[in-house]
């Protein structure tokens, strides 16, 4: 097959993916009419980085990205914690088309973004979204599966090439999510701070019937339950959240 029939297929699949995301949604029209109304005080055309972001968001979407990463309120949200800890150095699990890469890197002139993406197509969009926000020299895209590129990050940091992370934003394939957190408590500095998306998943997190069946809930299980008795955690809770994307949640623990 072609590289067109390729980009096509990849497109297609994509495309149908966030069709079922979507449409298993319990949608409310009040959240999305709330994330609007907030957007239009909050994210005007003289914010810091405003024209970067709209031009990411419209970039994965005309390569046809899966509409899948954070909300822009939330994406907000997650930059607002950095600011609360003045995090420098930042991870990210999961970059998609660098939306939430920017809204970080964007969150003080010294933050610095490392980020892990598997799918070289979306590490393009990324790569294209974060240059043209004039970020490409303080957002470092690292190609490759976060179960592979994360463990040579931590003996990076272990080795003290690396600087320990202050802010980690888990946002990728949801069974590793567990593998994911270990290695970034591993290369933490003490009170960092770790959050992982997509943990209630339109509440099915609750739902005892799905944990053998859905990897979204087993992998948020996982996390939860680990961190829970882990002692190197000082505390974690879960935020759930509603908005454009619907009803779900993010997991976030603070290092010991
Ligand atoms: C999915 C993944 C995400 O990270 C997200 O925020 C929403 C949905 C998914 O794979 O379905
Ligand atoms: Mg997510």
């Amino acid at each position: 097959m072609s590289n067109a029939g390729d980009t096509a297929t990849i497109k297609e699949q994509q495309a149908a993916r966030t069709r079922q995301v979507m449409s298993t949604h319990e949608k409310d029209e009040r959240w999305t009419a709330v994330d609007k109304y907030a957007l239009k005080h909050l994210h005007t055309a003289d914010s810091p980085y405003y024209s970067a972001i709209e031009k990411a968001l419209q970039l994965s979407e005309e390569k046809g990205l899966p509409s899948i990463e954070v909300s822009l309120l939330q994406g907000k949200w997650l930059q607002t914690q950095c600011q609360m800890i003045d995090a420098e150095h930042i991870l990210e699990v999961g970059t998609l088309g660098g939306v939430s890469s920017i809204l970080m890197a964007a969150s003080g002139p010294n933050a610095k973004v490392t980020t892990v993406e598997v799918d070289p197509e979306r590490v393009a969009v990324a790569e294209e979204a974060i240059a043209n926000a004039g970020l490409s020299d303080r957002v470092q895209v690292m190609t490759g599966a976060g179960i592979d590129v994360l463990p040579r990050l931590r003996q990076q940091v272990e080795s003290g090439s690396r600087p320990k992370y202050d802010f980690i934003f888990i946002d990728a394939d949801k069974p590793n999510n567990l593998n994911y957190f270990n290695e970034s408590i591993r290369m933490a500095r003490s009170r960092a701070c770790i959050i992982v998306d997509n943990v209630v998943r339109m509440g099915r997190l609750a739902d005892d019937t799905l944990v053998e069946t859905d990897v979204g809930v087993s992998g948020a299980r996982q996390v939860i339950q680990a961190a829970a008795k882990d002692n190197r955690v000082l505390s974690s809770t879960l935020l759930q959240t509603v908005g454009e994307k619907n009803y779900d949640g993010m997991f976030i623990a603070i290092v010991k």
